[in-house]
């Protein structure tokens, strides 16, 4: 798949500014290019053809490459997430403990499917492999922090106390 840089920018003046210093810095540009990608899911909440193909351009890279980048990591989504993004482990350890039930307890909760967000943008779900705290099965990633020994408690007031 190829895809152009649009005619105009997916992106702010200041995010061109934020992508084209990622550029410049590390000893080789194509190093920054990770964090750039990292920035364009935090503005956009997900990383678009559009997107990538203007990052390829401010990189000088093929298309190709940043797509592929873009599609690997489980943290670059191309569906838009919620504002508040919570991963559920689906790991060994969290199923024993009980994911499979706040698997239902997310759906109903917050009322919608995982991969699927909220109609206000403030919440999305999906599951994910081992967070690598399996000792606090079941366990959340609610976007960088982690929550432990969840329960259908933790994840109501999860939602209650989200802004
Ligand atoms: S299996 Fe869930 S954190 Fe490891």
């Amino acid at each position: 798949m190829t895809v152009k840089a649009p005619a105009k920018s997916p992106f702010t003046p200041e995010q061109e500014k934020t992508l084209v210093a990622w550029t410049k810095r590390y000893p080789f540009s194509n190093m920054g290019l990770v964090e750039a990608l990292r920035s364009v899911q935090e503005w956009n909440r997900q990383i678009l053809p559009e997107h990538a193909a203007r990052v390829a351009e401010i990189f000088a890279l093929p298309f190709s490459r940043v797509w592929g980048v873009a599609t690997f990591f489980p943290s670059f989504t191309q569906w838009k997430t919620g504002k508040h993004r919570v991963g559920l482990c689906h790991g060994l350890s969290c199923w024993m403990a009980g994911s499979t039930k706040m698997e239902t307890c997310l759906e109903k909760t917050l009322g919608v499917a995982e991969k699927t967000t909220t109609a206000d943008g403030k919440f999305s779900w999906e599951t994910m492999e081992c967070l690598g705290a399996c000792e606090q099965a079941p366990a959340l990633l609610v976007n960088d922090r982690l929550v432990g020994a969840a329960t259908e408690e933790s994840i109501k007031k999860l939602k209650e106390g989200a802004k």
